[in-house]
Parts: C-alpha cells; structure tokens; sequence
C-alpha cells in the first residue's frame, strides 16, 4: 500500500485525487499554451494550436485531437461571457505513480479562462526591464510547463522594481523575455534575435514580422546583444496576454526619453487593426 500526505492528512495513495498525481506537477511534463480575445473575437487561435500541435510532438504526448481542443477553447470562452478573455490550457503526459519515464498514461487537458488583465497603463507609460543570465534548458522553443526559471527571473525583476526580466545567454546574446519576446528599433530598423531552440516562437513576434512593414519600418533579424538594446532608440516586449508593450528603462538607462516610442506607437496601432480582423 503507498501512503500519502496531502496538507496534514494521511491518506492512502489509491484514494488521492488524481490531480496530485499529476505529470505535470511531478515533472513538469506538459505543454501550455496562452490566447486571448479582443472586443469579443479570439485571436490567432489556429496559430495557437499549431504551436501546440507542434510542442505536444516534440515531447511525445500522443493522440490528442485538435479539433477537440479547439472545441473546448471556444466553448469556455464563450460559456465565460468575457469580451476580453485570456485563454490558459495545458496538456500533461497524465496521472500514475511517479516515475520518469512511465509508458501508458492518458494525457490530460485543463483549461483556465479568466478576464484579460488591462494593459492600457502599461502601453501608455511603457515598463521597465532588466537582464539575468539565461539558465534555461536548451529547447526554449516548446513551450513547456517547465517554468522554474522564467519564475526566478521575473521574481527577481520584481524585487529589483522591474517589470519584466530578459534573458541574456553565456555569450551577451539576449534570447527573450521570461514571458515575452524581445524587440528593439534603430532609426527606421526593427531589430530581433532569430528564431532558434532557445527561443520560443511568439505568436505575438509571428505577427509583430506580419506588420512591420505597415509601421515604415525594416526588419534586421539577428542575434541581439545587450550593448544594442541600451543603444536602442526604442524597445519593446511582445506576449499573446497584451501583445506589444513599450519598455522605457533598460537596466536602469532610460529608453525613448522614458516614454513609448514613434514606431512602438505605431506597432500598437498597426496591432489593434490586426485584432479587429
Ligand atoms: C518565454 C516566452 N517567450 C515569448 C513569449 C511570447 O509568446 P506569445 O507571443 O506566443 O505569447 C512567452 C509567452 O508567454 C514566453 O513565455
């Protein structure tokens, strides 16, 4: 017979709600994704999926029917009633005894719709950012439940009174941010670190490169440096919760005067045409 606490109660293991059992918890086995909805219309829903689709092959969670996952998306999001939602759902390998590398388990789904978090003073103000050493594994591009870094770092930003903290590599390239992509523009440029497997592919970067253009702006994707960003005319995060948000402080230097920028301005606007489609 296996044992188990849960809080001060000790009970036997075949009683446990599954939900402690859970892949996810134990190992952070499982794959995430986050979306929302603008004035009633969901965004970017099937790119969302395709990244899905694409993070549950890579770490080999089987089976699972997207159009089902789709179903269950738009039915929450429309029994929840919100215009402006955020959409959480993750897969996990399953529930069963811990063990590494257990065969047969069922994938599990959840699903979290809750109101979208109000970005308006964050777009108008713009935020603040500071670096921290990239300690995350080497597959950056799934967009895994394994998160303990990104927490670190944006607890440490916290502390520092920083808004977001962006990663920056053993060699001062800068990957992302711990929950954003990472943009920078020079003169008319817009500048970012290409995507590779320590960077996931952003929704929100997907269709930044979709509307650049629209903004007057060209595109330099290359490997970015912390010197480029202080230098930067103007700097910006990019995440599916708010899409573009202005950073007007770099490691403590002021960015664009400290406020949100001509082409970030310009990039907010483009964006909220995009949403309205
Ligand atoms: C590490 C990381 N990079 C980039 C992003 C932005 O991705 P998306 O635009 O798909 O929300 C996120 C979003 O949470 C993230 O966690």
């Amino acid at each position: 017979m296996q044992l188990a606490i849960v809080g001060d109660k000790l009970i036997e293991a075949s009683k446990l709600d599954s939900a402690y059992l859970d892949y996810g918890t134990f190992f952070g086995d499982g794959v995430y994704e986050v979306l929302r909805s603008y004035d009633g219309k969901l965004f970017a829903l099937e790119e969302h999926l395709a990244r899905f689709k694409r993070s549950l092959a890579e770490i080999e969670i089987e089976g699972i029917n997207i159009n089902d996952i789709r179903e269950k998306v738009i039915m929450a999001w429309q029994k929840s009633g919100y215009a402006n939602a955020k959409i959480y759902f993750h897969i996990t390998r399953g529930a069963g005894p811990r063990d590494h590398a257990a065969e047969g388990l069922t994938p599990r789904f959840f699903l979290l719709v809750s109101e979208a978090e109000d970005a308006t003073k964050q777009k108008q103000n713009g935020i603040t950012a500071m670096t921290v050493p990239d300690t995350r594994w080497k597959r950056c591009d799934i967009k895994s439940l394994n998160l303990l870094p990104n927490v670190l770092a944006k607890r440490l930003a916290h502390k520092r009174g920083c808004d977001e903290a962006i990663f920056v590599d053993d060699k001062g390239g800068i990957t992302e941010g711990s929950s954003s992509a990472f943009f920078l523009i020079f003169g008319n440029n817009l500048q970012t670190s290409p995507l590779a497997a320590n960077i996931l592919p952003s929704i929100t970067r997907q269709f930044v490169l979709k509307i650049y253009k629209n903004a007057g702006l060209n595109l330099l994707e290359k490997q970015t440096r912390v010197e480029d960003a202080t230098k930067a005319d103007e700097l910006f995060i990019a995440v599916s919760s708010k899409d573009i948000v202005p950073v007007v402080k770099f490691n403590e230097i002021t960015i664009s005067g400290g406020k949100p920028g001509k082409y970030t301005k310009l990039l907010m606007s483009e964006f909220a045409k995009l949403v309205k489609k």
